[in-house]
């Protein structure tokens, strides 16, 4: 990686023209949304749409379209100052400190399988058992899963009993990782992270934020919430597939071999078979050709979001998400899924199961409303069969449904999209 050919300040913003130029172009709102006239996505969980933010960055990158960090050309160069300052922006925008290290990664997924790759040895990982699969599933055997938790309050006493209990009678420096989730995917509802941050430091662990799911709804400032890594997901960021990030400290990381062995990765090869010197820093864990695109286009999301006001984004989304919950509420036979109190802080996502139908069948009805929602088990099935146990047993239901219904909500969403989904669910 030869970054000493570029400097970032350098970088022309932009190259080629924008689409809709012109007297009547209409304005140019990088937080909109792109869509299909008639379809109503109600499942920004799985996959939000694209900003028009991350489209325009695409769109203008596309003429320059080069090698990243491998050429002098000066299409070459262009691209690997786009990269690193996607780079820059999704360090501002997740608060990164300095000394932080943004690796760019397919997706959350990709993110936390690398953060578990490159645990030290013996390290213990302690996660909730109400975690998304992507944060149940990489962690090193005896990982520590603490059960579902009644309360925000009620998680941050238990991982402090746990990280107790762990730390009695065993090494004190031997590393503990504690990995939650901001935001859950199935219920939305917000976990107290800088709570449970101070928790794991005073027990001397270190703590993994999932935020695939809370960022797009809020701000997660690494150094406000004080945490150790973050991982997001691009394609629920209002960017396109294909990118995400692990960001945070970086000392774990620059000790473990490279996630991929390759050319990137690698600062010195010599003749002899595995006679290498690893490169340092992201370089370390991005072996291979980068994603340009998909790391401009977060990026651009990260920068749009950044500028936004988040006060403003949040209270839109808060009147929905309210509207949504109300309006299901009221429809007979429709239970919501919770794990907190139902005034617990949530974004927007909202599961539910409706009373002798099954999950699949409702949503495939919706979608012939044109309403898109997801129906299934979420990627949390532990968590999901229980809530709907729940559900079921605060209704007296004595059939539940088999799986539940997601709908989930963000940039774009209107009043219209919510009161149609209403509807449709009522008329069944
Ligand atoms: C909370 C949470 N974590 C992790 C993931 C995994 O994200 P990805 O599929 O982008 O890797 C998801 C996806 O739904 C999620 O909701």
């Amino acid at each position: 990686m030869n970054t000493a050919l570029v400097s970032l300040e350098t970088l022309p913003r932009t190259a080629g023209p924008r689409p809709w130029t012109g007297p009547f172009a209409p304005p140019v709102r990088p937080l909109d949304v792109l869509g299909v006239p008639g379809q109503i996505n109600l499942d920004y969980a799985a996959t939000a749409p694209c900003a028009r933010a991350a489209a325009d960055a695409v769109t203008e990158l596309l003429p320059w379209y080069a090698s990243v960090h491998r050429g002098a050309g000066e299409l070459s160069k262009r691209c690997t100052l786009a990269y690193e300052r996607a780079r820059r922006s999704v360090a501002g925008f997740l608060g990164a400190r300095p000394g932080d290290e943004v690796i760019f990664t397919r997706n959350t997924t990709d993110a936390l399988n690398l953060l578990a790759h490159a645990l030290p040895a013996t390290t213990t990982v302690v996660t909730f058992a109400s975690e998304h699969h992507a944060n149940l599933l990489p962690w090193p055997a005896g990982a520590v899963r603490l059960p579902v938790p009644a309360s925000p309050g009620a998680a941050v006493r238990a991982l402090d009993a746990a990280l107790r209990e762990l730390r009695r009678g065993t090494d004190p420096v031997r590393p503990v990782l504690v990995a939650v989730t901001g935001a859950g995917n199935v219920t939305g509802e917000r976990w107290p992270v800088a709570e449970l941050a101070r928790v794991a430091h005073r027990h001397g662990a270190r703590i993994a934020v999932d935020a695939a799911q809370l960022a797009p709804h809020a701000p997660v400032d690494i150094a406000t919430l004080g945490v150790d890594h973050v991982a997001v997901s691009g394609h629920k960021l209002y960017a396109p597939f294909g990118a995400g990030a692990l960001v945070g400290r970086g000392d774990w990381l620059d000790a473990a071999p490279p996630y991929l062995a390759g050319g990137g990765a690698s600062a010195y090869v010599g003749p002899a078979t595995h006679q290498v010197r690893w490169a340092s820093g992201p370089a370390r864990h991005e072996a291979g050709t980068p994603n340009l695109l998909g790391a401009v286009a977060l990026g651009a999301v990260c920068a749009a979001l950044g500028d936004a006001d988040r006060d403003e984004l949040h209270d839109r989304e808060q009147a929905l998400l309210a509207r949504l919950r109300a309006g299901l509420a009221a429809v007979p036979g429709v239970e919501e899924l919770r794990v907190f109190d139902a005034a617990a802080p949530r974004v927007g996502i909202v599961s539910f199961v409706v009373a002798g139908r099954d999950s699949a069948v409702v949503a495939a009805e919706l979608a012939t409303a044109g309403i898109g929602v997801r129906d299934g088990l979420f990627c949390a099935h532990p968590l999901t069969r229980r809530l709907i146990a729940e559900a079921a047993a605060r209704r007296g239901w004595r059939n539940p449904p088999a799986t539940a219904l997601r709908a989930s909500i963000g940039l774009g969403s209107t009043t219209e999209h919510v009161d149609r989904l209403l509807a449709a669910l009522g008329r069944r």
